[in-house]
């Protein structure tokens, strides 16, 4: 069974579906209001496990009601959660999504994300040491990121960068990571001014640009390839890109090659969209292997 281990955010979606997006100081009447959790990190716990790994989440909750639901439903999908501790005086995080013209935007509240420091995650680094690939994104401290990618590497154990919100990482970082996993809009922040071909061939078998309905693109150490994805009738597409590095971390880890890898993915990321919620879609690994 493969161990996995992720760093990152768990928190709160407060998802409003409406026909538009509003202008500035305009207002509109939306359809509907949900509330489900999400967060990177947390999703990416969760599609991991429900692919079948072993999985232990590394993140912060608030002690409110949010975390107590983020944390219930992390243990619903047999993720480990030693690590994810309540934090007093400060709230969950939250991620307010609209979801319009069939995409989302989001603004993402840290809260007690924040909390995820390099002091605190150094309290697990015995989890960290024996995974077989670990899993962070950015919706945490920055220093953290810094501080588990020289952990990793210096114990050996694959990281994947899933660099998103995009922000601009080290020369340091980009090097001890295994994979980098930006979208086209994160990628082009990471490489600013370089053109997306000379990043590719630059990271050969490491840097993977993913392009939504397009598929994702990496470069063999030959040549440029791009591995197309599903075709769906996409309800939701929030948390495509979580399932994506989650079932992509999961197999990698049991061995398959890299492109046998992204089409895995690929295939549980097309499920994900298929239903609401960041987690609403994010297949077993039964429906998957069915699907395939
Ligand atoms: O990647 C999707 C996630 O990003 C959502 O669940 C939301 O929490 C935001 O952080």
């Amino acid at each position: 069974m493969a161990k996995i281990t992720v760093i990152g955010s768990a928190s709160m979606d407060l998802v409003v579906t409406a026909p538009k997006r509003p202008e500035a100081g305009e207002t509109i009447l939306g359809h509907s209001f949900k509330t489900v959790p999400g967060g990177k990190g947390a999703n990416q716990a969760v599609a991991a496990a429900r692919l079948g790994a072993d999985v232990h989440m590394i993140g912060s909750v608030g002690d409110d009601a949010f975390g107590a639901e983020i944390l219930g439903n992390l243990k619903n999908n047999n993720v480990h959660v030693d690590y994810v501790e309540p934090v007093t005086d400060t709230e969950s995080g939250t991620a307010h999504i609209t979801l319009a013209d069939g995409d989302n935007s989001i603004i993402v509240v840290k809260g007690a994300n924040d909390f995820v420091t390099p002091e605190y995650v150094e309290k697990a680094a015995d989890v960290i040491k024996h995974s077989d690939i670990v899993l962070i994104q950015q919706e945490i401290p920055e220093e953290t990121v810094e501080y588990v990618s020289g952990l990793c590497f210096e114990s050996g154990v694959p990281l994947l960068l899933n660099p998103a919100p995009s922000r601009p990482i080290s020369k340091e970082v980009i090097k001890k990571a295994a994979y980098l996993t930006p979208n086209e809009l994160e990628a082009s922040v990471l490489f600013e001014g370089i053109d997306m071909h000379t990043s590719l061939e630059k990271f050969p078998n490491k840097l993977l640009i993913t392009e939504g309905k397009n598929g994702v693109r990496y470069h063999d150490g030959e040549k440029e390839k791009l591995v197309p994805s599903y075709k769906v009738e996409a309800v939701d597409t929030t948390g495509a890109g979580d399932t994506f590095n989650a079932a992509f971390a999961v197999a990698l880890a049991e061995g398959k090659s890299m492109e046998q890898s992204i089409q895995f993915a690929n295939r549980a990321a097309s499920l994900s969209v298929t239903k609401f919620g960041a987690q609403g879609g994010m297949p077993t690994r039964a429906e998957v292997e069915r699907s395939l």
